[in-house]
Order: structure tokens, then C-alpha cells, then sequence
């Protein structure tokens, strides 16, 4: 294990938070027996983790769910935090869980295709600049000094969820592997109810219209925003020191931040490290 700042620790090749999981609790997770109707919602960091966990939790809504979980979180929990919650094996079925992990990391049975991963990914240049206002409000994030001393970390992994390169290529590496949906932020916010259909149709939930109707309503930036179970607005004062999970939620706002010298090189970047990686990423929408 080794330390990188006040806040981060490196654990086989990955940056987890401190204080919030230890290396024998991650490696514990090569025992975690996978059920069938397990789903597990993958995301690198700010690529629209909440959101996503807030449409797959009303796409398996039962009537109980109000009363037993208090919010979107404690439906679907951490993976890799567990943070002092019962030990999850003790989770009754449909079990939910949100993750950053990368493949390796994750439990083993995942592999033989068993459970469902539905992988939400963000254009690299919005995720970075979500991940920049999110470190100045996370109390157990190292406040950047800047946007370029931020990006340097981002760019070298040395964030929580690591690489944001390594991330979406090991896993889309893999993909052969799982039984996986591949989503982009940006494709959701260009047709949310596409979306939704999409994830309903691969969680094999058959929902009527006007159920479906009612899940994208909930899931726009604007009542989500306003959703106490949703909008992240009930983790305390000390930990997120502005509630700022819902920040804009909009696709482009990188050229408010990025310089051209900065995007110069990112660009480059990017191309170095995605090129076997036949994704298509929306920059904007222009
Ligand atoms: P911005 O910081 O660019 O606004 P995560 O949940 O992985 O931490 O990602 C957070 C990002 O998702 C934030 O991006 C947030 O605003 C955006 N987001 C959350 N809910 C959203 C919604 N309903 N519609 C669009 N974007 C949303």
C-alpha cells in the first residue's frame, strides 16, 4: 500500500480514498460470491455515477424501497466503501452495487457473465473538469491550486479511480467478458428516454410507457436535482462541503476551463493512449 497524499492511497496499481477501505477488504472481494440477479453499475469518477444509480434504482423500484433505504445510496451502495455497512452478502436479491473499480479488482464471478455491469463513460475533458470543482468541495480530496495542477494529477492517475484511460480501456478491453452495457454521459443527455429504454431492455425489466415516462421526468437534471434521495444533498456538511454532486450536468463546459495550450496537449494525449480504443466520445454540441 502506498501513500500519495493526505487523502489517496495506492493499492495494487489503483487509487482508492483513505480511510474509507483498507487492501484486505479489496482483496476480500475475489471471495464475493456473484448472484445472478446481481447488478453492478461501473463508472470511472464524474462520469455520471448518481445519475445512472438514480435510473437503475427507479427502473427496480419495489414498493417497499422508500421505507427500507433512505436514499439512492444505501439501494445501491459502494462496492470498494462499505463504510460500516452490514456485510453485504447479507443483502437480500436484486442486490445493487456502484463501483469505480477496474476489472481486476472486481469479483471473479462477474467474469463467467453472471450479474449484469451496466459501464456509464464521459467525454475525458467534462469528466476532468467535474472531477476539478468536485475536489474543491470533497473535504477528503486535496484541494487543487489550480486547474493546470489538477489536470497534471488527472492526466498522470494519480486521482481516486486512477487512470480515466486506463479505466475505460481495461474495461472496454474486456467487454467480451462480462455481460456489460456501455452508455456515454453523453448520449444520455442528448436522449435520456433512449437511455432509459436501453437499460431497461438489457436489465430485462419490461416496463409499460408511461412507467418509463415517469423514470426519465425523475431523472432530468432539473428534479433530480430537486430529489432528496437523489441528489446527494444528504451526505454532511463536513464531508462535501457544498452540494455540488449536481453541478451543471451539461456536455462542452471543458472550453470554459480548458486553454487552448491545455487542450492542445490533451488532445495529443488522448490520442496516444485511445488509440486502439474504437470508442466515439462527443466533445459537444456544436
Ligand atoms: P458536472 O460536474 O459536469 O455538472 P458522478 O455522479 O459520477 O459523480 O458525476 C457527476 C456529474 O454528473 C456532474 O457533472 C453532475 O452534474 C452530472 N449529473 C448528475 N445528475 C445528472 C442528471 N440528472 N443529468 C445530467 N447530468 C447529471
Amino acid at each position: 500500500m502506498e501513500s500519495l497524499n493526505n487523502y489517496l492511497f495506492k493499492y495494487k496499481g489503483y487509487v482508492f480514498a483513505k480511510g474509507e477501505t483498507t487492501g484486505e477488504y479489496i482483496d476480500s472481494l475475489q471471495h464475493f460470491e456473484i448472484r445472478d440477479s446481481d447488478i453492478f453499475l461501473v463508472t470511472y469518477p464524474k462520469s455520471g455515477t448518481i445519475w445512472t444509480q438514480n435510473i437503475i434504482n427507479l427502473i427496480c423500484e419495489d414498493a417497499t424501497d422508500q421505507t427500507k433505504f433512505p436514499n439512492n445510496l444505501e439501494k445501491m451502495p459502494w462496492l470498494e466503501y462499505r463504510e460500516g455497512r452490514p456485510d453485504y452478502s447479507l443483502r437480500p436479491s436484486p442486490r445493487l452495487f456502484a463501483t469505480h473499480l477496474t476489472p481486476t479488482l472486481m469479483p471473479p464471478g462477474l467474469r463467467d457473465k453472471r450479474g449484469k455491469i451496466v459501464y456509464v463513460l464521459r467525454n475525458p475533458k467534462d469528466n476532468a473538469v467535474s472531477y476539478y470543482h468536485f475536489s474543491l468541495v470533497w473535504a477528503k480530496l486535496e484541494t487543487p491550486k489550480s486547474f493546470e495542477d489538477f489536470l497534471q494529477q488527472y492526466l498522470a492517475g494519480n486521482v481516486g479511480g486512477s487512470s480515466w484511460f486506463d479505466h475505460v480501456r481495461e474495461w472496454y478491453s474486456k467487454r467480451d467478458q462480462y455481460s456489460i452495457l456501455f452508455l456515454s454521459y453523453e448520449d444520455m443527455v442528448m436522449d435520456l428516454r433512449t437511455a432509459v429504454e436501453k437499460i431497461c431492455k438489457f436489465l430485462e425489466k419490461n416496463l409499460d410507457d408511461a412507467a418509463i415516462a415517469h423514470i426519465v421526468e425523475k431523472a432530468t437534471f432539473r428534479n433530480m436535482k430537486k430529489d432528496p434521495r437523489a441528489n446527494y444533498e444528504f451526505i454532511p456538511g463536513d464531508l462535501l462541503l457544498k452540494p455540488q454532486f449536481m453541478r451543471k450536468g451539461t456536455v462542452g463546459d471543458w472550453k470554459n476551463t480548458f486553454t487552448v495550450a491545455q487542450n492542445e496537449m490533451f488532445d495529443q494525449i488522448f490520442e496516444e493512449r485511445m488509440k486502439n480504443v474504437p470508442l466515439h466520445f462527443i466533445w459537444d454540441f456544436d
